[in-house]
């Protein structure tokens, strides 16, 4: 059984090797293929996986590093995609050029996201090519290459039948701070119900052994005016190295927000990114528009990842702490388990509506729970939503919609129009001044656009 992950040279790569290898005997794995365009890059992120591997969790599990497509994907059952186009300098470049116009500047909402969308849509696609060429015929790919809205979108028009599953690991970071915050020892004990786009959506319940527990939630937010644990709260600044990278930093401000959207609207509970919809002026006036969450990552996850590396080059020794490692990776692995072994657990997934919420369109991309087993998601059909809930939704879904049609005609007009129906974004003039400087940021990465 062979895994790929594609974007092998990751931040979060050992991290999830780890949890693969964690989960050997289910997985029955035996090899796993790290490939990427940056050879340089992920030879260094090779030499931590090589050690969790070998050292840390002394497997048999074979590792492959290439940059060779026919190499990385022949007879793969698994790949997960978890590419970042441009790097991090792109990543800055999305977060700082719309605050530059007063407008949220985060890289998976709004023009940001639009602008990483933009650049991904195409390089996903010879992703999913070369696995339809060279790995098995049935297998998956599990992609959660951001923007995971826009790119699920794109392989739903483009590549309809591409055997690819896009998923977010919000929604159980959420699930998980909640766990810690409420003292519950594990987030897997914790049910929950929920609807929305990526990014973009709502629990609707929350239960914890058939208790709901909503109410708690929503009375620990009161107490505290924030959803984090206890234990790091008052030492918010101290976490800048912790190891939970939700709770550090520029993430602070978004649990701050969960509070205060949830006081104004209680019916739900929001994703951590509505934020930046519903509270996007205040998201603008807490922004460093000089540094980003970018530069966090690159000083801390990226940078502490790539110290440990020369680090154990010189000494032999690694430090744990030099890699992220938990529930993003636990959560993939757990999914893949699912597939491969039929069990029919239940994930939240980013699937083609078709009726399932039926207030939505049919070709919308939605993410909702689906029972996992070999032949894909089964997805568990909803209620109409409520016209708020959707009326958000509306626009957002069409604003990506937009994307992925200006992308594939080329199209500055519906780009433009995209980037006007985005609620971030105040108005059609100061969407083409943003538009127009992404144009030339992006340039080399970007569809020609006229
Ligand atoms: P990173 O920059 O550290 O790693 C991305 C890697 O992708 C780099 O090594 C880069 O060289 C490689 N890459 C870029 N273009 C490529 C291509 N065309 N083919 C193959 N490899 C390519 O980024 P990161 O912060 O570790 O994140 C990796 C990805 O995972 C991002 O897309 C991020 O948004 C995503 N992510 C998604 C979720 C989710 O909830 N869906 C959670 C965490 C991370
Ligand atoms: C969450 C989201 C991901 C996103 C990540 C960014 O996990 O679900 O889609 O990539 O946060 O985290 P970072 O630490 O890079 O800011
Ligand atoms: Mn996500």
């Amino acid at each position: 059984m062979i895994i790929t992950i594609a974007g092998g040279g990751s931040t979060f790569t050992p991290g999830i090797v780890k949890s693969i290898a964690l989960r050997q005997k289910e997985l029955e794995v035996s090899e796993i293929r790290l490939f990427d365009i940056d050879k340089e890059r992920q030879d260094k992120v090779a030499v931590v996986v090589d050690w969790i591997l070998k050292e840390e969790l002394k497997t048999n599990i074979k590792l492959t590093v290439t940059t060779d497509e026919k190499e990385a994907y022949s007879d793969a059952s698994f790949v997960f995609a978890q590419i970042r186009v441009g790097k991090y300098a792109m990543r800055e470049q999305d977060e700082k050029i719309p605050l530059k116009y007063g407008c949220v500047g985060q890289e998976t909402c709004g023009s940001g996201g639009f602008a990483y969308g933009l650049r991904t849509i195409f390089p996903m696609l010879k992703v999913i090519d070369d696995a339809e060429k060279y790995a098995e015929k049935d297998h998956w790919i599990l992609n959660y290459s951001n923007p995971a809205a826009i790119v699920a979108e794109a392989c739903r028009k483009l590549r309809p039948n591409a055997r690819v599953i896009n998923i977010c690991d919000m929604p159980i970071a959420i699930v998980d701070i909640i766990a810690e915050s409420l003292k519950i020892a594990n987030y897997s004990e914790i049910e929950y119900d929920y609807f929305g786009l990526n990014h973009f959506g709502w629990f609707t319940s929350m239960t914890h052994n058939g208790r709901d527990i909503l109410p708690d939630v929503k009375a620990y937010m009161k107490k505290h005016k924030i959803l984090l644990p206890e234990s790091h709260i008052g030492k918010i600044n101290e976490h800048k190295k912790a190891n939970n990278r939700h709770a550090v930093s520029a993430w602070v401000h978004v649990w701050e927000a969960m509070y205060e959207m949830t006081e104004y609207f209680p019916d739900f509970l929001p994703n951590t990114y509505l934020n930046y919809y519903l509270l996007g002026k205040e998201s603008v006036e807490v922004s460093n528009p000089d540094r980003t969450r970018a530069n966090e990552v690159m000083d801390t996850r990226e940078k502490d990842l790539f110290d440990g590396v020369e680090h154990f080059l010189k000494t032999g020794e690694i430090d744990g702490k030099a890699f992220y490692a938990g529930a993003h990776g636990d959560w993939i692995s757990d999914l893949t388990i699912a597939l491969k072994n039929d069990t029919r657990q239940r994930f939240l997934v980013i699937v083609e509506n078709k009726g399932a919420i039926p207030n939505m369109p049919y070709d919308a991309m939605v993410e909702v729970p689906a029972y996992i087993g070999k032949n894909g998601p089964e997805v568990i059909a909803k209620d109409n939503i409520p016209l708020f809930q959707q009326g958000l939704m509306m626009q957002q879904v069409n604003s990506e919609k937009l994307i992925v049609e200006g992308a594939i005609e080329g199209s500055y007009e519906k780009i433009l129009q995209a980037f006007t129906l985005s609620k971030t974004i105040p108005s059609a003039r100061v969407a083409k001044q943003i538009l127009d400087d992404m144009i030339i940021a992006n340039k080399g990465y970007w569809p020609e656009l006229k």
